[in-house]
Parts: C-alpha cells; sequence; structure tokens
C-alpha cells in the first residue's frame, strides 16, 4: 500500500477558500481527499504554530497534550521545543490517525509521542496529567466549546500552560464580519468569549499577538482546583 505522506498516489484537494472546498474536510479529514487536505494544513498552518510554539513560557513540560492532531505538525514542532518532553496527541479522525503515525514516526519510534482518536469532550487521561496542552484550529469544529474546555482544565496540572494559536482576533468589532464569513460547521467566537470558557475551566488566559495583528494566540495557565 502507498505511504499516506506521498502525494503523488492520491487525488489532490481543493484548498481552503477555493471553489467546492468542504469544511467539513477540516472538521474530520475523510475519505480519499482527506490526505490532501492535511498536506495543505500542514503547510498552511506552520507558520502560525512555529509563532505560537515560540511564544509559550520557559517551562520544563514532562506531558503534552496536542488536541485536534490533524496531520502532527503541532506535536512536531513542540516536541522539537520541548525535548524532555513526552507528546500524547488525541483527535477524532481516523484519516488525521493514520497521516500524524507516518509524520511523526521518528517521535512514535522513539517513545516520545503516543496518538489516539478520540474526542476533546471525553478524554482518557488522568486528572493533572499535563504540563502543556497546545491545540491549533480544531475548536472551531467542538460541538461543546464550554464543556471541551472544562475537560481541557480537567487534564492540566496546576500551573500547566494552555497555547491555542487563534489567528486573526475576533473582536467585538469584527465578530459579525467573521461570523457572516463562516460556514457551517465551522464556529467563531470572540476573544471575550474564548477567555470566559477558558477562565471558566480554571484557565487564566491573555492573547498575545505579534505587531502586525496577524499571528496571536491564547496563553493560559492552570489556576489551583483539582482535588
Ligand atoms: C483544521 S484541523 C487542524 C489540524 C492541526 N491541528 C493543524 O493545525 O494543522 C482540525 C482537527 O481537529 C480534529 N477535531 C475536530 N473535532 C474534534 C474533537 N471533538 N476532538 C478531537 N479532535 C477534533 C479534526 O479531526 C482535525 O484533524
Amino acid at each position: 500500500m502507498a505511504n499516506i505522506l506521498d502525494s503523488r498516489s492520491r487525488p489532490e484537494a481543493p484548498r481552503y477558500g477555493e471553489e467546492n472546498f468542504d469544511i467539513n474536510q477540516c472538521r474530520m479529514p475523510h475519505g480519499e481527499l482527506g490526505p490532501s487536505v492535511i498536506d495543505h494544513m500542514n503547510e498552511g498552518h506552520r507558520p502560525g504554530i512555529e509563532w505560537a510554539v515560540a511564544q509559550i513560557p520557559d517551562i520544563s513540560p514532562r506531558f503534552v497534550l496536542d488536541i485536534g492532531y490533524g496531520g502532527g505538525i503541532v506535536s512536531r514542532l513542540v516536541l522539537r521545543r520541548f525535548p524532555q518532553a513526552k507528546g500524547y496527541g488525541i483527535d477524532i479522525s481516523e484519516t488525521s490517525y493514520q497521516y500524524a503515525s507516518e509524520y511523526d514516526r521518528y517521535f512514535i519510534d522513539e517513545g516520545r509521542l503516543k496518538l489516539i482518536i478520540g474526542d476533546v469532550h471525553d478524554m482518557p487521561y488522568e486528572d493533572g496529567k499535563f504540563d502543556l496542552v497546545i491545540s491549533n484550529a480544531s475548536y472551531f469544529f467542538w460541538e461543546d466549546i464550554r464543556a471541551a474546555f472544562m475537560e481541557i482544565g480537567r487534564v492540566m496540572s496546576e500551573g500547566a500552560v494552555l497555547c491555542i494559536p487563534s489567528g486573526r482576533r475576533i473582536t467585538d468589532g469584527n465578530y459579525e464580519k467573521v461570523r457572516a464569513e463562516t460556514e457551517p460547521p465551522m464556529n467563531v467566537y470572540r476573544d471575550s468569549e474564548m477567555i470566559g470558557f477558558m477562565d471558566a475551566a480554571g484557565i487564566d488566559a491573555e492573547i498575545v499577538a505579534d505587531e502586525t495583528g496577524e499571528k496571536g494566540a491564547f496563553i493560559g495557565r492552570r489556576r489551583r482546583c483539582h482535588g
């Protein structure tokens, strides 16, 4: 069987914004076009993820979680930044699982990364396990974002860092415009709403943005509340 990373062996999907692009492929990559959509995400998301990973404070995480790992680019970059860390990843898509298992094979074979198929709303990890949780471009598709953040707060240790790259800022001022341009099942939330969801989950978060405003991330810290 051809390697899932070999783009010559499979059809090319339309890119985000192009005619016939299927947003459901972003919600859950699938079918014969799924791997091509993931190629595009790994390539297109990379600059924003690199920037966001560089904004994570200088911590020494033992366990790192990547939620909605897609093609595995986030796990790869975060494990490079924190060479002592062990990575975990969870994603609902079988295609993402197959793709990322090849893309991040080096770390998996090294024993530093364990990927599973699963849902952010109900994760099979113990309370307080992770010192760092990161998730790029997945929260737009979570069915119950409040419950998802509560679950994220549950698996974070006291003082753990949360990094959610945010791409463009969605403020009260531009929310209606962004909302109108957004196609279901993708959801968008005001920056203040996002900070509220995290606060309710015991995470103090703020926005960090670059000088152009084009790159941004929510960076949060887990308050004390387990046990
Ligand atoms: C737009 S892709 C982003 C992939 C990757 N993080 C990146 O930055 O390129 C969104 C990913 O989130 C996953 N996802 C969507 N809903 C999820 C959920 N409820 N739980 C876990 N993963 C989910 C999808 O399967 C998909 O792989």
